[in-house]
């Protein structure tokens, strides 16, 4: 490509020229010239740009590592108390996976004697900085969360060395790291990033922010600008005393830093009351990150408690994190059924076919946050009603299997029955006797994130089983 914009530029041929070969030559080289270094500013860890990044940046400490993002550049900022973490402890110590994550617990003042020794399974705890010593303390609203927020600061002084991110969240945030880690790694760590979600509740992102990424679903913030926000993050805490809580503090402080909030759909607040499975049941096209708010909402598998559905869910998490809630919708057309599957949490079975658009709205099984006039949630959704052509036959995870074929063999049995007559516009064919659905999926490739697989129903007979395979779907396939 350089030849090109050398020959082109050299003057002699020009005397042979038109005017107007001349103009579209010198337009044309001027293009090459745009293309050549739009091409070498765009690739990713190109040396001599991310040096002079760094040098922007003046951060001696990172050296140029372009090898992939693994779990061990995540660093984890559980924010906590030693009065919440009694009984939190157990949501932490579902995802955390001892000398393979990395970071601390928060919390306020050393544990008491109760909590020791400090269990192994859970992150080491660190206790924040007092605040009382800052000169803008007695204005501030509400000190916990400048506590809180400061932990970032704390964490960075740790010093630990290696981090490409910090990862802000609560002790009730479950995460599921290895989609993190592949999430993470589509990123350039070098440059400045600010990663998170919004709330489900309209009112929650108009109270505080549509740009601010919720700090109970967790935030991820890349190395270089912790360095920037750690610098000025006190002087951040001294502009705005009257910030209620970190997360919107953290939205202002990195705000005046020149960062917007990058939206990743993985990330769950979870600001909804009761039974959210309408929700887990149609999860958006994209990798599960988080889940917050546990400690809030119903226990997500109706025959178990909190602690107990958490640790069900990971028993699934723990063996294809790529396809955990991932949707994955197909008909039987024999009986004019639609399935519609969240890989890992739940089936459900509809007595007429359903488009997919329908179907990947989220049933309305939950209640608002907060009643507003209006509309409540950030995403469409679907009334419950009593019509028996669009109420579910609804079935829960049960078990999952290692098999033999390299497969994975999760069971969902039927929650209760649904009570209800068949679909009768589509010729009266009751799922009722389907006690239980077994789906297959493969075991050594991940699904790919963002895009979906297609499904076959095998349904034998007057079998009280129905079987479904996962698979790729096929070029140009329709699913419908
Ligand atoms: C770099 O690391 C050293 C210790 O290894 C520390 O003393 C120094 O403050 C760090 N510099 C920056 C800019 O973080
Ligand atoms: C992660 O990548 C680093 C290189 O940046 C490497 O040294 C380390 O061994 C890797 N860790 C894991 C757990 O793969
Ligand atoms: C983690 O590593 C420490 C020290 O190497 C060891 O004592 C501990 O048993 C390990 N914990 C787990 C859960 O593997
Ligand atoms: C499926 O439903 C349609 C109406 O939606 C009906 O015309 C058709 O006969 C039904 N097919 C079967 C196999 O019942
Ligand atoms: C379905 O059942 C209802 C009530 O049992 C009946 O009225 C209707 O005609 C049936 N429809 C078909 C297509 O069989
Ligand atoms: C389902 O069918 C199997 C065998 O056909 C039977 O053993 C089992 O009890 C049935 N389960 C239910 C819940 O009807």
């Amino acid at each position: 490509m350089s030849s090109s914009v050398k020959s082109s530029s050299t003057p002699l041929k020009f005397t042979h020229l038109t005017p107007g070969i001349l103009y579209r030559s010198l337009a044309i080289a001027g293009l090459v010239l745009f293309f050549f270094y739009a091409l070498l500013i765009r690739t990713p860890f190109n040396q001599g740009v991310i040096s002079f990044h760094l040098k922007r940046q003046s951060s001696p400490n990172i050296t140029v590592d372009s090898a992939p993002t693994n779990i061990s550049h995540i660093g984890f900022i559980v924010v906590s108390s030693v009065r919440m973490w009694k009984h939190r402890r157990p949501y932490t110590e579902s995802w955390w996976r001892s000398n393979v994550t990395r970071g601390y617990v928060f919390l306020d003042k050393e544990p008491p004697k109760e909590f020791l020794p400090w269990p192994s399974k859970v992150p080491p705890y660190r206790v924040n900085e007092e605040i009382t010593k800052l000169r803008v303390y007695p204005k501030l609203v509400n000190p916990v969360e400048v506590r809180i927020m400061r932990s970032i600061l704390d964490m960075y002084r740790a010093g630990d060395k290696g981090l490409r991110w910090f990862i802000m969240c609560d002790d009730d945030t479950l995460f599921f790291v290895d989609n993190l880690v592949e999430v993470l790694g589509k990123y350039d760590h070098t440059k400045f990033f600010y990663i998170g979600g919004n709330s489900e509740s309209i009112k929650s992102n108009a109270d505080f922010s549509f740009e601010m990424g919720f700090g109970g679903a967790g935030y991820a913030l890349s190395y270089p600008l912790v360095e920037a926000l750690v610098k000025s993050i006190d002087g951040c805490i001294e502009r705005y005393p009257h910030l209620f809580l970190s997360d919107h503090r953290a939205q202002h402080c990195l705000a005046d830093i020149g960062v917007a909030l990058t939206i990743e759909r993985g990330i769950h607040q979870i600001d909804l009351h009761d039974d959210i499975s309408g929700l887990l049941s149609a999860h958006p096209q994209s990798p599960l990150l988080t889940l917050h708010h546990f400690d809030t909402v119903n226990p997500i598998f109706p025959t178990m408690d909190k602690y107990q559905s958490t640790r069900h869910l990971m028993k699934a998490a723990d063996l294809d994190q790529s396809r955990l809630l991932q949707q994955t919708i197909c008909y039987h057309r024999e009986s004019n059924w639609s399935f519609s599957v969240s890989w890992g949490y739940s089936v459900h079975v509809y007595e007429s076919i359903i488009s997919r658009t329908i179907l990947r709205k989220p049933l309305e099984t939950f209640t608002p946050w907060s009643r507003t006039r209006g509309a409540f949630f950030m995403f469409n959704t679907r009334r419950v009603t009593k019509n028996p052509c669009e109420v579910p036959h609804v079935y829960f995870f049960e078990s999952i299997e290692h098999i033999s074929g390299d497969k994975i063999l999760t069971t969902y049995v039927r929650a209760s029955p649904r009570n209800l007559p068949s679909c009768s516009t589509a010729g009266n064919h009751s799922a009722d006797p389907i006690s239980r659905i077994q789906v297959l999926s493969p075991a050594s490739t991940r699904k790919t994130a963002g895009e979906i697989e297609c499904c076959d129903v095998v349904q034998k007979g007057q079998s009280n089983t129905s079987s479904i395979n996962l698979r790729s779907c096929m070029n140009g396939e329709v699913i419908a």
